[in-house]
This record gives C-alpha cells, structure tokens and sequence, in this order.
C-alpha cells in the first residue's frame, strides 16, 4: 500500500512513518518542516526506497495537486498540525491556517485525485485527531470519551482540531469521500519534541532545573505510548469503517503530578543524583488558562470492533522513554535552542 503521510517528521507522523515502512509499506511523507519538524525522526528510514519526501505546506493546495499527482497514493494520512495548546493561546492564527484551512485543503486535493482515479473503492482519508476536541470531564473514573460524546473544544488548538473533524465529516457526507477519524489521548514516547510535559520533565530534571507544574498538578490526561499509537492508526487505515471514528487511548489515566513523580522515580533508578531525588526539583507554575482538568478514553469501540489493544503499561512506557532520551542526547540537544522551547508560553496578559 502507498500512504500519503502528512507531518511525518513530527512527533507521531514519524512513528507512524517508521512503522508503515518496517511493515512494506510505501510511504510519501509531506511536511513543511516547522520549528516541530525534525527529519532525523525518520533517519533510519530515509535512505529505504519505500520512502520519499515532499517539502510542502499544506497551506499550499497546488503544491498539494502536484504530490497527488506525482505519487498517486492508496491512502492519506493526514496528521500535520499544530499541535501545542500553550502556542495557540500566544498565537492562534497559525492554529487556524494550518488545522482548518491546510485540512481543507488537503480534503480539496484528495477529492480532486480520488475523482479524477475513477473514485478507486480502496481510497481513505484518514484524519488523526484529539481527544481534546470533547472537553473537559468531571474527575469521576466512571465517565470517559465515547465517539457519541457531543464536542465541547475549550482551547484555541482544540477548536481547530474540532473545526477539521467536521470538515472531514462533511466531505464524506457531501462528496461521498472516503473517510476515517480518530481521536486520540496525550501521547509520549521517543521523538518527543522537548516543549511537551513529559521531555520537558525529563531534560530540566537531568539538567537540575525546576520542574515546572501547571497549577496543583491534578489535571488527568490518559497517556498513550506513541509506538501502540502508530499501530492503532495502521490499523484504522486498513481495517476502519467508511465514515467511522475511533477514539484511542492507553487506559493509564494519571494526574500531572502523579506522571511527573513517577518520571522522577525513574531516573532516580537510571540516573541517580549525588543526593536526593529528582523529585525535590518540582515546582508549581500559574495554570494554564482554560486548562481541561481531565481527558479519559473509552476505546471499546477499536477494541471490539478492530481488536486493538495497547502493547505497554503507563510505567512500561515511560521506562521506555527516559532510557530513549538517556542515550539519545545528540537529538533533543539540537532542539532545545529552536525558537520557544524552554519558555513558558500561553500564559495570557
Ligand atoms: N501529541 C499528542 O499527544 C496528540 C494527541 C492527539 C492528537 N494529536 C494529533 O496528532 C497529529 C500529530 O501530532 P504531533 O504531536 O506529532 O505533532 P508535532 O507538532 O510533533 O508534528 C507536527 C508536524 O506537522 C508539520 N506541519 C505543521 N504545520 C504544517 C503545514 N502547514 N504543512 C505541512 N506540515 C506541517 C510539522 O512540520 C511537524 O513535522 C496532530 O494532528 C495532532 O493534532 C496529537
């Protein structure tokens, strides 16, 4: 199969893009190649040739008529975004550009192609969203995300993210298009760019600085491994019902602080300090403004009807991942000076 993938250097795109090829995949990745976008992500990919690269914006529609055009695709998997919801509070306008018009115009550049193939059967535009598109819940464990959940966006990237997944509704509904959706949890893993909680959690700590916590650190997200991320969206792509959603997520629901102490512990093992413990750096930040006090995933739906389970537990995972940033120091050092990491961003006036 030849998968069209957009935001392959990013965070999950590439791991999406390592796991599409190591399973014989073709893989036509397109990405613009923002301050997110690391092409070393895709390193031990690049030089197979079931790989290309395309730099282009997905602002860009032409630019888009002519990928289609070239690489003539199977299916799309369309995950470039902005993705940081402390940047979309600073600066939205990107937000809007790239989540709702660049998917619009990846929805206007697929349709064009699908048509004019002949509107080949196998066709899929699959569009990776969030779970932070429903909201905020209550912190009661009996209450999670269903795929019925009315959408309820509350931050700048939550409702572009919001605004994309109509419109991939509405071209399936109106053009006949295609499609499959999902909507995943807060995911983490290798790769991570190191503005998001977790790497950030794990360099300041190796660096001896503050910890930072938004608020009281009780807000819950549930945390998917990044890798069992990627083979959920395989297999939606392969196996996933025309017009149908799947919401995927880890069922390893923590609070802020409770993942930021279990990282601690961690390295506590791996990377001792001469005295004390990591832990000792945490430090309580002003709260994000808006900030959804918890995400939880009830992934019945891909489980039952797809046979999807996540590979790894939450302490499995994160295990995984401080190791992955021990002994990949040369990748996250030539990302700490790109424009904004390391700053507290989306604070507000
Ligand atoms: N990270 C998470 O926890 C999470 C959770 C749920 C859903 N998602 C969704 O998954 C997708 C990928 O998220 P991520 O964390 O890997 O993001 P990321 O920020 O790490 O990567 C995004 C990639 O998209 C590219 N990109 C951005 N704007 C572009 C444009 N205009 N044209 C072409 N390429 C562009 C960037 O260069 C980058 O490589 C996003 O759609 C995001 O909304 C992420």
């Amino acid at each position: 199969m030849k998968i069209l993938i957009t935001g392959g250097a990013g965070f999950i795109g590439s791991a999406v893009v390592r796991l599409a090829i190591a399973r014989g995949h073709e893989v036509v990745n397109v990405d613009a190649l923002t301050y997110a976008a690391c092409l070393d992500n895709v390193a031990s990919v690049s030089d197979s040739p079931l790989y290309a690269f395309e730099q282009v914006d997905i602002r860009n529609r032409a630019g888009l008529d002519t990928v289609f055009a070239t690489h003539k695709p199977d299916v799309v998997m369309h995950l470039a975004a902005e993705s940081h919801v402390d940047r979309s509070i600073d600066g939205p306008g990107d937000f809007i550009e790239t989540n709702i018009s660049g998917t619009f115009n990846m929805l206007e550049a697929a349709r064009k192609y699908w048509v004019e193939a002949g509107k080949p059967e196998g066709f899929r535009f699959h569009h990776i969203s969030t779970d932070e598109v429903f909201g905020s819940l209550p912190n009661d464990r009996s209450v999670m995300f269903t795929e019925e959940t009315p959408y309820d966006p509350r931050s700048p990237y939550s409702a572009s993210k919001a605004s994309s997944d109509h419109l991939v509704r509405a071209w399936h509904e109106t053009y006949g298009l295609p499609v499959v959706l999902t909507n995943c949890s807060n995911n983490y893993g290798p790769f991570h760019f190191p503005e998001k909680l977790v790497p950030v959690i794990i360099l300041n700590a190796l660096a001896g600085k503050d910890l930072p916590i938004y608020g009281d650190g009780s807000n819950i997200r549930d945390w998917l491994y990044v890798e069992d991320h990627a083979d959920a969206l395989l297999l939606v792509v392969e196996k996933g019902a025309l017009g149908r959603s799947y919401n995927i997520g880890g069922e390893n629901e923590r609070s802020n602080l409770e993942l930021v102490k279990s990282l601690c512990a961690i390295l506590d093992e791996k990377r001792p300090k001469s005295s004390g413990s990591y832990a000792d750096q945490i430090t309580f930040v002003t709260d994000r403004p808006g900030h959804d006090a918890r995400y939880a995933i009830d992934p019945s739906r891909i489980r039952t009807e797809l046979g999807w389970r996540p590979s790894v537990t939450i302490d499995e995972g994160l295990a995984l991942t401080v190791a992955w940033y021990l002994s990949n120091e040369h990748w996250w050092r030539a990302l700490q000076n790109r424009h904004g990491v390391g700053e507290r961003l989306g604070v507000t006036a």
